[in-house]
């Protein structure tokens, strides 16, 4: 079974991927609850952090429940990112993970996030430094490497894993790509066959159906799936693969009462946890994904994210809720 310092999880783990503006604490849970075995925060930037930004601090709130949690941090200045882990560690989290995968420009220009990945020295070095700073076990999520010309994560893999990290979590594309094409996972699993790598090799990119979850594990060889974007509005999707690694077949999909029932839960819990007027806009890129597929639903949806009063969505699902109550998902 794989284990990220002592936490012991179980066979192919499914990790929660750390997702700005979506993997906040009420999202985490709900995916925690339905089976995600290791959950990240979103980035964190550590400039934002040593500068006590209100906006990277809020972001290092954990729920008790939703252990073992990973908070992700970024930057590419030594000391910052130093200072960062002693901010990080006082939130007690299970695991810190440097975003090393990030392609966003104004992320990548000051060699930040996958912007590293030109620089594989400055990679090794920070991620050295940043393990002996701390007690807590340092992951690492990254792509391939910068553009096809520069692939090489089964050497930068290796170094990380010798200065000390303890797993690594790779997203089958370059920066280049962005998102663009599809992941691949070769690469990846040539880190894993790489017999002195001893440390869990988690594979992402694209594990958006059970069989793409059962191919990552079988004919990829690699220790478990990190899943992202499939999760957005469906935090059931860990629950379905699961079952699916159990059972060969599928999980019967979430009724209209689960699915409403949960865009409830979350959107009150993402009010308790930061306000109404953000808790109601942040929410909103996962209505989708809970009602997807209900014909003649557009009326219903424009409300859901439209609307900047709580009150009046929670209605929307009350109506939604009435109106498909019999609604049967494919
Ligand atoms: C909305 C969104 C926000 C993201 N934010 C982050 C982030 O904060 N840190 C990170 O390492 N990756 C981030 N990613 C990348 C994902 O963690 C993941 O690597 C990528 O979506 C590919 O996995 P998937 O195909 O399962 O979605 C983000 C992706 C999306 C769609």
């Amino acid at each position: 079974m794989p284990k990220i310092g002592n936490i012991e999880l179980p066979d192919f783990p499914l990790l929660l991927a750390p997702m700005e503006d979506v993997s906040d604490p009420p999202f985490r849970k709900l995916c925690k609850e339905q089976g995600a075995d290791v959950v990240y925060t979103e980035f964190i930037s550590s400039e934002g952090l040593i500068r006590d930004a209100a906006k990277s601090v809020i972001k290092l709130d954990i729920y008790e429940k939703e252990r073992p949690v990973g908070i992700q941090i970024f930057g590419a200045e030594l000391d910052s990112m130093l200072q960062a882990v002693d901010i990080v560690e006082k939130s007690n989290p299970d695991i810190i993970d440097i975003n090393f995968g990030c392609p966003v420009k104004k992320v990548v220009c000051k060699n930040a996030g996958a912007g590293i990945l030109r620089d594989i020295p400055l990679m090794v070095k920070l991620t050295e430094e940043i393990v002996k700073r701390t007690k807590l076990p340092v992951t690492v999520k990254t792509r391939l490497g910068w553009d096809n010309n520069s692939i090489k994560i089964v050497e930068v893999a290796e170094r990380l894993q010798d200065v000390g990290i303890e797993a690594i979590s790779i997203h089958g594309r370059t920066r280049v790509q962005m998102y663009k094409g599809e992941a691949d996972w070769k690469p990846i699993a040539e880190v894993k066959n790489n017999q002195r790598m001893r440390i869990p090799v988690f594979g992402n990119g694209d594990v958006d159906t059970p069989e793409a979850a059962v191919k990552m594990r079988d004919e990829y060889g690699l220790d478990g799936a990190m899943i992202g974007r499939a999760s957005i509005g469906y935090p059931w999707f860990f629950k379905e693969v699961k079952h699916y690694f159990k059972t060969g077949e599928h999980l019967a999909p979430p009724t209209m009462q689960e699915r409403v029932e949960a865009a409830r839960r979350h959107l009150q819990m993402a009010i308790d946890w930061k306000g109404e007027k953000l808790g109601v806009f942040e929410t909103r890129r996962h209505y989708t994904n809970y009602f997807k597929g209900i014909p003649h639903f557009k009326e219903y949806r424009m409300k859901m994210v439209t609307s900047d009063d709580a009150a009046d969505v929670f209605a929307a699902f009350d109506e939604v809720e009435e109106k498909f109550g019999d609604y049967q998902f494919a």
